[in-house]
C-alpha cells in the first residue's frame, strides 16, 4: 500500500510540476482576450498594459499606396487606403484600411492588380428603399475586405443630398435623414456583420466638394441636428459603426476634424458614441485637435507623421493635450475593434477566396431592385421579346455601365470597359457589362445595332429604321469635383433628335444624382439606371423586358431647373445653408416649387393602391397600419410611403418622411402594414432645452406613393413632450 501511496504522490508531484512549466511556458495572460468582458472592459485591460509609445502607434495611420517619395510599411496592404501597424507583443492585429461603400476600392496606383465586385453606388441602394438590401450588399463588401486581408472599410458615406451638383452625391444615402440613416445604416451593419470595422463619414456637412477643404458650412445648430445630423445619428444606431470619419470642410467656423462642438459635444457626450473618430485623408491640422475629439490622424505618408506622434507627446508635454486624452483615444480604438471582433476574427490573408460569381449576382439584385422608371407612356416598356429592331444609342452602352470616380472606385474585373476617357483626375471607368450584348441577349430574334450617337444625324437615322430605340445618356461624377446638372448640349440635342425619329424612345439614365431632364416631355420612356455596378448591364436589360419589374424610388428630388435649389450658383467660401432643415422635397413643399420628378417617386408595371390608413397613439408611441394592394396583372413591389404634417405648420417644412414599408405583391394581393413613428420625427430640436420637443396639436399622417402623391390622410392630436435623450 506504501509503495503504491508513493507512487501516486509522484505521479501527482510531476503533474503539478509539469502543470507549472506549462503555465510557465505558456504565452503571457491576456485577459483582455477575455470575450465574456465588455468591449470596454477589454480595452482598459489592455490600455493598462501599453507604453506611451505603443499608444502613440494606435493614432496614426499611414498611407498604404506608395508615391514617388513614399514607401508605404511593409505589412500595408500594397494599394490600399491606410494602414496602421499592430503591437504584436499584446496580439493588437493591424488596422488594414480601405474604401469604400461601393466594394473593395484600391487607390489608382494599383488598380490593374486588383479587382473587386462592385456594387451599384450608393445612392442607387438607396433608391431600392429596401435596407435588406443594403445589408446584403454591405455584407459582400465585408467578405471580400476579409479575403484581401483589409479590417477597416471606410464606408458609411451619408452626407445628405442638400446640393444635388456635389460631385459624391453618388457615393451617400439622398436628401431624406430617414431614408440615408437608415440604408446607410444597414449597409455598414453588412459590413460589420464579417466582423470588419467600418466608418459612418464624412462628419459633418461635406455637402460638396467644391473647396471640400476649406469652405465653412454655416447652419444653426436645431436645424443641422434635424438634417444632417440626424441621418449620422441614425445611421449610427442602426449599425454601431466602430468609427466615424471626420470630414474636411469647417463647420460654423471649425474645421470638422478638430471641431468641439460636433465631435466631443454631440458625438461623443450628447450621442454617447463610444468608438473613435478617424480624419479623413489629410484633414488633421494639428496635435491640439486631439483636444477637439479627434482619436486618429490616418492617411498620412510622412510629413504630417508627426501630428499624432512626436508633436502630441510634445503638445501633452506642454498641457495643451491632456495626458489623459492619449488613453481616451487608444481605448476609444481599441474598444471598437473589441465589439466589432477583430481580436477573435483576425484577417489572416489578402489572397483568400472569393466567390465572385454570388457576389456579382449580389450587385446585380440590387441594381435592378434600384431603377426607377421615372416615365412610362402608352406602356411602352417592357419591351416585348418578339420585338423585331432595336437601336442602342450612346453611353458606351456597346462596351459597359459608367461607375463614379475617386477613391470609392471599384476597379472591376475584366478591367475598365471603355479606358482612355477624360478627365484623367480620376480614373473614368466603365463596368465591363455591357447593356448591347444583354439587350440582344433578351431578343434574340430582333435586329439590335449599335450607334455611338457621336454623330447626331447618324443616329437619328439608326432610331427611324428601328421599332424601338434605346438611347442612353451618362453624367460622370466624382470625388474632389462637383458636376453640373446639365447632361451637356450634345446629349440633349442627341436625345431630341432620336425621339424625333422614333416616338417609341427609351431613354436609360446613368447618372451619379439628379439632373436636368430638359426633353422629357419628348421621349416615351425613362429609366433611371445610376451607376448600377459590376452587373448593371445585365440589369438594365432585364428591366427594360420586364423580367424585373422596376421598383425603385428616388431618394433625390429632380429638379426642374437649378433656380428652384436653395443656391442657384454653387459657391464655396462660407456657404450659408440658409434653407437650414429644409433639404430636397422639404425646400421645394416649403416653397410651392414643382420639381421635374418628386423625391420618393416611381412607376411600376402594375398598379397599386393603399387603403385603410389609421393612426394610434399608445403611450408615447404613434402607429400607424394601412394596406397595400396589386391591383394590376403583373407582381411587383411597392413602396407605401408616409409622411407626417402639423396641422398648424410650424416646421421647417409642411411635411417630413416618417416611415415606409415595400412590399411584394403578386398580383391581386394585399398586405397589411405598420410603422412605428420615430418621435424624433415628430419634433424639432429645441437648442435651449438641447431636447427633442414635440409641440401639442393635430398632425396628420399621410400615406402615398411619393412626396407629392399623398391621396390617403388621418389627423391625430399629440400631447406636448420633450424626448429624453439626444
Ligand atoms: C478621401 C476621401 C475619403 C476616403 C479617404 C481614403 O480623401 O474623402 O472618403 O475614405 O480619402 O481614401
Amino acid at each position: 500500500m506504501k509503495k503504491l501511496n508513493n507512487k501516486l504522490s509522484v505521479i501527482l508531484l510531476l503533474l503539478l510540476t509539469s502543470c507549472a512549466q506549462l503555465r510557465d511556458s505558456a504565452p503571457p495572460a491576456r485577459p483582455w482576450m477575455n470575450a465574456s468582458l465588455s468591449p470596454d472592459a477589454r480595452a482598459d485591460l489592455l490600455m493598462a498594459q501599453m507604453t506611451r509609445q505603443e499608444k502613440l502607434a494606435l493614432v496614426t495611420g499611414f498611407w498604404g499606396s506608395p508615391s514617388p517619395d513614399y514607401t508605404p510599411p511593409a505589412l500595408a496592404r500594397h494599394g490600399s487606403a491606410g494602414f496602421v501597424p499592430g503591437i504584436a507583443r499584446l496580439g493588437i492585429p493591424p488596422q488594414w484600411q480601405t474604401d469604400a461603400g461601393i466594394g473593395v476600392a484600391q487607390q489608382r496606383s494599383v488598380q490593374e492588380k486588383i479587382t473587386r465586385t462592385a456594387l451599384p453606388s450608393g445612392l442607387a441602394v438607396a433608391a431600392t428603399w429596401n435596407p435588406e438590401a443594403a445589408f446584403q450588399g454591405g455584407a459582400m463588401i465585408g467578405d471580400e475586405a476579409r479575403a484581401s486581408g483589409l479590417n477597416v472599410q471606410l464606408a458609411g458615406g451619408v452626407n445628405l443630398l442638400r446640393e444635388p451638383r456635389n460631385g459624391r452625391n453618388f457615393e451617400y444615402g439622398g436628401e431624406d435623414p430617414l431614408l440615408a440613416g437608415v440604408m446607410v445604416g444597414a449597409a455598414v451593419r453588412g459590413i460589420q456583420s464579417n466582423y470588419i470595422l467600418s466608418t459612418i463619414k464624412h462628419f459633418a456637412f461635406n455637402d460638396q466638394e467644391t473647396e471640400r477643404k476649406s469652405y465653412n458650412a454655416v447652419i444653426d445648430e436645431g436645424a443641422a441636428r434635424m438634417s444632417d445630423l440626424l441621418a449620422f445619428q441614425i445611421a449610427l444606431e442602426q449599425s454601431h459603426a466602430g468609427a466615424v470619419m471626420c470630414s474636411y470642410n469647417r463647420v460654423n467656423g471649425d474645421y470638422a476634424c478638430s471641431n468641439d462642438g460636433l465631435l466631443n459635444g454631440i458625438l461623443k457626450k450628447d450621442w454617447g458614441f463610444p468608438g473613435y473618430v478617424m480624419s479623413d485623408w489629410g484633414a488633421t491640422h494639428g496635435p491640439e485637435d486631439a483636444a477637439r475629439g479627434l482619436d486618429q490622424n490616418t492617411g498620412v505618408d510622412g510629413d504630417a507623421l508627426d501630428l499624432f506622434g512626436k508633436r502630441l507627446a510634445d503638445a501633452m508635454a506642454a498641457g495643451t493635450v491632456p495626458p489623459a486624452r492619449l488613453d481616451d483615444m487608444g481605448r476609444r480604438i481599441l474598444r471598437s475593434m473589441f465589439a466589432v471582433g477583430l481580436f477573435e476574427h483576425p484577417v489572416t490573408t489578402d489572397q483568400g477566396d472569393i466567390d465572385f460569381k454570388s457576389h456579382e449576382l449580389v450587385s446585380q439584385r440590387t441594381a435592378e431592385e434600384s431603377m426607377v422608371l421615372l416615365k412610362n407612356d402608352q406602356n411602352l416598356l417592357p419591351l416585348a421579346a418578339n420585338i423585331r429592331s432595336i437601336a442602342v444609342i450612346g453611353g458606351h452602352a456597346n462596351g459597359g455601365v459608367l461607375s463614379g470616380g475617386g477613391s470609392s472606385q471599384v476597379y472591376p474585373r475584366g478591367g475598365n470597359a471603355v479606358p482612355g476617357l477624360k478627365p484623367t483626375s480620376w480614373p473614368v471607368v466603365y463596368n465591363p457589362s455591357s447593356p448591347l450584348a444583354a439587350i440582344r441577349a433578351h431578343a434574340p430574334g430582333a435586329e439590335v445595332r449599335y450607334d455611338a450617337g457621336t454623330d447626331i444625324r447618324r443616329s437619328a437615322r439608326a432610331a427611324r429604321k428601328a421599332q424601338a430605340a434605346v438611347v442612353f445618356v451618362t453624367q460622370w461624377a466624382s470625388e474632389s469635383q462637383d458636376v453640373s446638372l446639365d447632361l451637356g448640349t450634345h446629349q440633349n440635342a442627341l436625345v431630341r433628335a432620336v425621339a424625333k425619329a422614333n416616338p417609341r424612345t427609351i431613354v436609360v439614365l446613368e447618372t451619379g444624382g439628379p439632373v436636368l431632364l430638359p426633353w422629357r416631355s419628348q421621349v416615351k420612356a425613362i429609366v433611371e439606371a445610376w451607376y448600377p455596378g459590376t452587373r448593371g448591364g445585365a440589369a438594365i436589360a432585364k428591366v427594360l423586358f420586364g423580367d424585373v419589374n422596376p421598383s425603385g424610388r428616388l431618394p433625390a428630388t429632380f429638379p426642374a431647373s437649378l433656380s428652384q435649389l436653395p443656391r442657384p450658383q454653387l459657391q464655396g467660401g462660407t456657404v450659408q445653408y440658409a434653407e437650414g432643415a429644409a433639404v430636397g422635397y422639404k425646400w421645394f413643399a416649403a416653397h410651392q416649387l414643382q420639381p421635374a420628378f418628386p423625391f420618393g417617386f416611381g412607376l411600376s408595371y402594375t398598379t397599386f393602391t393603399h387603403s385603410a390608413l389609421a393612426a394610434r397613439v399608445e403611450g408615447d408611441a404613434l402607429h400607424v397600419t394601412f394596406q397595400a394592394r396589386n391591383i394590376g396583372k403583373r407582381a411587383g413591389r411597392d413602396v407605401a410611403q408616409v409622411y407626417v404634417a402639423p396641422v398648424r405648420g410650424g416646421w421647417e417644412a409642411p411635411r417630413r418622411l416618417a416611415g415606409w414599408r415595400k412590399f411584394d405583391l403578386a398580383p391581386g394581393a394585399g398586405m397589411n402594414a405598420g410603422i412605428t413613428i420615430d418621435p424624433r420625427l415628430l419634433a424639432t430640436y429645441d437648442t435651449t432645452a438641447h431636447a427633442w420637443r414635440i409641440a401639442a396639436g393635430d398632425y396628420r399622417l399621410l400615406l402615398g406613393t411619393s412626396s407629392q402623391d399623398l391621396p390617403q390622410s388621418v389627423t391625430v392630436t399629440l400631447a406636448e413632450r420633450t424626448l429624453k435623450g439626444p
